[in-house]
Order: C-alpha cells, then sequence, then structure tokens
C-alpha cells in the first residue's frame, strides 16, 4: 500500500528516486509524484500526477524540475481521496517550505483536519495525510526534527513517513508506526524506502526501522532516535538479494515468471529443509517438548496465504492429527480469540507486512499463544514480531497475484506437519518415507506441467470471452478452487466463485448454463467419483467444463472436452500440483483479455492498512 522513498546526498537525487520509485510502483500504482530542494536553493519544487510512475515521468518531461541533491517520492494506493493528482503525495505545507510523503492511515485525522482548519490551515487534498504537513508546519520553530517529533505524538493509526525542508535543506526525516520503512546506507548519500528493492544497486546496508522511531538523514551520517529523542540501539543489516530476481528476465509478465519459478523454489526448499528424509525447521523457535505441548492450531492469513493455510489444516490433521482452525487475519482480530499457552498460532504471509495479520498475531500473543510466521520477506514486521520464523525463500513476489509464495506456502505446511507429526507419533514410518519420496519428487512433476502451458493457453482462448466462472474441489482441493478463482478475479475481473463441490446443490447450480465456464478440480482420490456426479450436473445443465484431472485418466475425458492433466502423486499433495494449472489458466485469460496481468486495478501487493 503505496511506496516512499527519499535520499539525501551528493548525487543528481531525480534518477535515483524515480528508479526507486519503480521499484516500489507493485505496491501501489494510481498516481505518483516527487519533491526536490533544489540545489540552487528556493522553495520545493514538486510534481505529481495520476497514472503510473510513467505519466509523471511525462508531466516532469513537460516541466522539467532543477538539480538537486535530496527528495522524496512516492507511488500511491488510493485510500482517503480518489487517485487524482491533487491527492497525490507528496503533500506540501501552504508556503512550500515542508512536504511529506505517506504509507498508511492516520485514523484521527478528521479530528487533527478540523482543529487545524479552525487555526487558519486550508486543505487542498481529501487525504488523511496532509494534516501531517500541516502539523508539522504548525510545530515548526526552526528545527524540523522537532516538529516532526511533535507532530507523529498527535497522530493516532500507522504511517510510515518521509520529510524534507528548505529551511533544513540537508536534513531528511523519516518516521514509522505499523507500516515498514527501511534505511539504505549508501556510499555517497542515505536513503529511506518501503522495501529493499527501491535501493539495492545503490546499497545492500540496510536498517529496518522499527515502531516508535525517527531517522534523521544527512549526506554523510544517519541518526535513529525513538519518538523522544532518546538515541536508539539500531543494527545495520546486509541484505542479500540479487537485483536480477526482482527483474522480468525476458518474461511479458512478472506473474509469469513467477509461476515458471515455482520448480526451482520448491527444490531449493526442499534441499534446505529435507535432508535424509529428516525435516529441519530452522528458525522454528520451538523446542521438541513445546511442540509435543501444542494441543491446537490456529492459522490467520489473507486472501491466497489463507487459502495455503486451509490447505495446511488439512495436511496437519491428517498427518499429527492435531486440529487446526483457519481464519481470515480480519476476521479472527475482531472475535472472541480462545487461545492459551497451549495454541500456536502460524500466521502466514508472503510480504509480512499486511496489516490484519499483524493485528491478528498481537492479539494472539496478547492471550498467550506462541507464533511461528510463515514468511517470505525477511526482516518484515510479522517476522519481528513472531516467537519464530519458517522461511519460504521464495524470492521477491512482484506480480500482485501471488503464484510462488502460494506453492512454497504449502510446501512449507507439508514439512512443518511431517515434524510435528514425528513428535506427536502420529504418522507409520511406512506411510511417511512413502510421502516423503512422493514431495521430493514434486519440482520434477512441475516442470512436466510447465511444459503443457500451451495446451493451457489454448483452452484459456475458449473460455476467455465467458462472463463467470466457477471453481470446484473437494476436500483438500477445496481450497485450490478457491485459490483458482481469487487469481482468475482478481487479474481478469470475470467474476469467478469458489466452492466446495459438495456445496454446488445448494446454491451456485442456479447459476449454470451455457454462458458460465466452471473448472473442476479433480484428481483421482477417494472422493473423485462424487466430482465426476458433479461434472455431469454441470453438462446437463450445458454448463462449460473444464476439468483438471489425472495423467491418463481416460473417464473424464469421455464426458469433458477440456481437460488439464496434472501427474499422478500422493493424494494429500495434488493441492501442489492442481494450482499450476489453474494460475496459467488466469493468466492466459487476463492476457487474453488485455488486462494488465502484474498491476491489476484496484489492488496492491501489500496490504498494509486495514
Ligand atoms: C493474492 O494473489 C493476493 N493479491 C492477496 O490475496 C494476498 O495473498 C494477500 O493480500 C495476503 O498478502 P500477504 O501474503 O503478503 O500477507
Amino acid at each position: 500500500m503505496c511506496g516512499i522513498i527519499g535520499y539525501v546526498g551528493g548525487k543528481e537525487a531525480l534518477p535515483l528516486l524515480i528508479e526507486g520509485l519503480k521499484n516500489l510502483e507493485y505496491r501501489g500504482y494510481d498516481s505518483s509524484g516527487v519533491c526536490l530542494l533544489p540545489a540552487a536553493g528556493g522553495a520545493l519544487q514538486i510534481r505529481k500526477e495520476q497514472g503510473k510512475i510513467r505519466c509523471l515521468e511525462e508531466l516532469m518531461s513537460k516541466e522539467p524540475l532543477p538539480s538537486a541533491h535530496v527528495g522524496i517520492a512516492h507511488t500511491r494506493w488510493a485510500t482517503h481521496g480518489a487517485p487524482c493528482r491533487k491527492n497525490s503525495h507528496p503533500h506540501p505545507n501552504a508556503d512550500h517550505t515542508i512536504a511529506v510523503v505517506h504509507n498508511g492511515i492516520i485514523e484521527n485525522y478528521q479530528t487533527l483536519r478540523s482543529s487545524l482548519i479552525r487555526k487558519g490551515y486550508k486543505f487542498l487534498s481529501e487525504t488523511d495525510t496532509e494534516v501531517i504537513v500541516h502539523l508539522i508546519s504548525e510545530y515548526f520553530e526552526g528545527d524540523i526534527v522537532k516538529a516532526v517529533q511533535r507532530a507523529i505524538a498527535d497522530l493516532e493509526g500507522s504511517f510510515a513517513i518521509g520529510v524534507v525542508c528548505s529551511d533544513d535543506p540537508a536534513t531528511l526525516v523519516a518516521a514509522r508506526v505499523g507500516s515498514p520503512l527501511i534505511v539504505g546506507i549508501g556510499e555517497s548519500g542515505n536513503f529511506i524506502a518501503s522495501d529493499v528493492p527501491a535501493i539495492i544497486r545503490h546499497t545492500r546496508r540496510v536498517i529496518y526501522l522499527k515502531d516508535g522511531q525517527i531517522a534523521v538523514l544527512r549526506r554523510d551520517g544517519v541518526e535513529v532516535t525513538g519518538f523522544d529523542g532518546k538515541k536508539a540501539d539500531v543494527k545495520i543489516d546486509k541484505v542479500t538479494f540479487h537485483m536480477e530476481a526482482a527483474q522480468k528476465q525476458g518474461y511479458p509478465h512478472f506473474m509469469l515468471k513467477e509461476i515458471h519459478e515455482q520448480p526451482e523454489v520448491l527444490a531449493r526448499m526442499l534441499k534446505a529443509r529435507l535432508k535424509n528424509g529428516r525435516v529441519t525447521l530452522d528458525g522454528l523457535g520451538l523446542t521438541e517438548a513445546a511442540l509435543k505441548g501444542v494441543a491446537r492450531i490456529k492459522v490467520v492469513a489473507c486472501g491466497t496465504a489463507y487459502h495455503a493455510g486451509l490447505v495446511g489444516r488439512y495436511i496437519i490433521e491428517e498427518l499429527s492429527g492435531v486440529p487446526v482452525d483457519v481464519d481470515v487475519s480480519s476476521e479472527f482480530r475482531y472475535r472472541t480469540v480462545l487461545a492459551n499457552k497451549k495454541t500456536l498460532v502460524i500466521a502466514v504471509s508472503q510480504s509480512g507486512e499486511t496489516a490484519d495479520t499483524l493485528a491478528a498475531v498481537r492479539e494472539a500473543r496478547a492471550h498467550g499463544a506462541k507464533v511461528v510466521a510463515i514468511c517470505n520477506v525477511i526482516g518484515s514486521s510479522l517476522v519481528r514480531e513472531a516467537d519464530g520464523v519458517l522461511y519460504t525463500h521464495a524470492g521477491p513476489e512482484i506480480g500482485v497475484a501471488s503464484t510462488k509464495a502460494y506453492t512454497a506456502q504449502v510446501m512449507m505446511f507439508y514439512l512443518f506437519a511431517l515434524r510435528l507429526a514425528e513428535v506427536h507419533r502420529k504418522l507409520p514410518a511406512k506411510h511417511r518415507s512413502l510421502l516423503v519420496k512422493d514431495i521430493l519428487e514434486i519440482p520434477a512433476l512441475y516442470r512436466g506441467i510447465l511444459k503443457e502451458h500451451k495446451k493451457i493457453s489454448a483452452i484459456a482462448k475458449d473460455f476467455a470471452h465467458l462472463g463467470c466462472f466457477l471453481y470446484l474441489g473437494r476436500n483438500i482441493n477445496y481450497p485450490t478452487a478457491l485459490e483458482g478463482a481469487l487469481k482468475l478475479k482478481e487479474i481478469s475481473y470475470i467474476p469467478a466463485e469458489g466452492y466446495a463441490a459438495g456445496e454446488m446443490k445448494h446454491g451456485p447450480i442456479a447459476l449454470i448454463d451455457e454462458y458460465r465456464a466452471v473448472v473442476c478440480v479433480a484428481p483421482q482420490s477417494d472422493i473423485y467419483e462424487k466430482m465426476i456426479s458433479n461434472i455431469q450436473e454441470i453438462l446437463s445443465r450445458k454448463g462449460k467444463v473444464v476439468a483438471i484431472a489425472t495423467e491418463g485418466d481416460q473417464l473424464i475425458r469421455s464426458y469433458v472436452k477440456h481437460v488439464i492433466a496434472i501427474p499422478r502423486t500422493h493424494k494429500l499433495l495434488t493441492p501442489l500440483l492442481a494450482v499450476l494449472p489453474l494460475q496459467f489458466l488466469a493468466y492466459y485469460i487476463a492476457v487474453k483479455r488485455g488486462c494488465d496481468v502484474d498491476q491489476p486495478r484496484n489492488l496492491a501487493k501489500s496490504v498494509t492498512v486495514e
């Protein structure tokens, strides 16, 4: 939700800021803006534009900015106020001496706004952010750091901010509560940014700011304090992240690249965590005794990560016998939390910055539960708040539609469940070794499915014109149906619903006619026959069916023309394979409909607001 970047140093600031913004565009892309402190002095110079960063660049080519070595910039995902130029950041004060970029939500902005209006401040935007700059202006008595300190004491909600002031042109001030912000220590200047890719080409030395900290950046140094002004102990981390991982590398879209990366991601995870049949869960933060004492597991997550959690429930319950509840974080945080010391909460999140998941984790910890994060982003807020972390190490996921992060999360659930089952002595050795053998084959099976992408693309062409999709699955592939539907709706904007196939007769069957598609996830299993019955019911109502079925399944082909085959595997592992054709299907349908696959409308990669 919004990307911010700032620079103070010896280089020309504008190219660095624009490059950084482009690497943060996944966080929001409805408008963007930049503010520079001209090297020659004078008022702040601001350019803002609705639309993607290329629109801002077009504006700057018509209205060029002066040379500058200090500046801040922002790419927006609108919360308060429509995406348009006046609501874009940076927001300046009345005389253009102070400007602010902000990621987060100021919850008490209405009260602050009314009180500032009473004092004579004029608001030019509908944003919550604008109160911040006017508050800083109100408190400014010659020291920008002190003014920021006083202003943030009045704010409620979440924020990562960057502030510049023409009266102190060599200083950049940043602060955070609840929204991510890093400080990059460079050779010829220092940066603030919402995320590492924004600055990685210029420095790998990074401070992950904590909630309640202010950073004061100058060309030759950075000082971090608490909001009370007391010096904070900070650690400079070295980022081991390869820039190529955050580039398309010849693929037309990040999503397609990330779909193709899945076999390598899974193989890497297995190599690191499954050695000679033994699972190692470094980072888990729980002793064997603590794991043995786990009486109940609660998974909290949002969106795709929630679907991974639903698959996780089937796996953990089947292998270890430990009962599992799965909640979307936004529901969990507001209902009565029944958790105690014997409850293990597993928080699943690609970004580790999802506001609702962070809030759910805080709620769970307040009830005495231990929290383990399954997370992709190193050093993220979730990781810092959890008792343990199982990193998926899937590499940067840039496409807004999550693909490789999902399969890595699901794989982590298999590994975790194997370990839990071992500790709880629930899984017979023979069964375990067969499962481990099949798990190890998954990356190779993935490579086989990837080769089938042309067939899936052809099916997508036949189905792309349909106005509504239903995805059906049963048991462990019910979440696969949910995930397939989410992928399609978020990138193609076609209404798509995932359902447990057994629920079809309880309502969704009313939707079916010759204009609707039904995607049936029907690999071989003990409930296969039930899926076949569902398929017949759909066909007899003229529904258009795509079936995901096990290789060699001739029966299904005798009913269904459009079949996508997945290799035979252990029935517990079928969700890992079945989701791959669904990712491709969504991708090719979206491309066929001319949609912006990597940056779908209204969405952002990490949802750092409630
Ligand atoms: C998935 O394709 C999404 N765009 C979205 O549902 C995402 O999974 C969700 O917002 C959770 O994000 P997280 O994994 O970063 O917490």
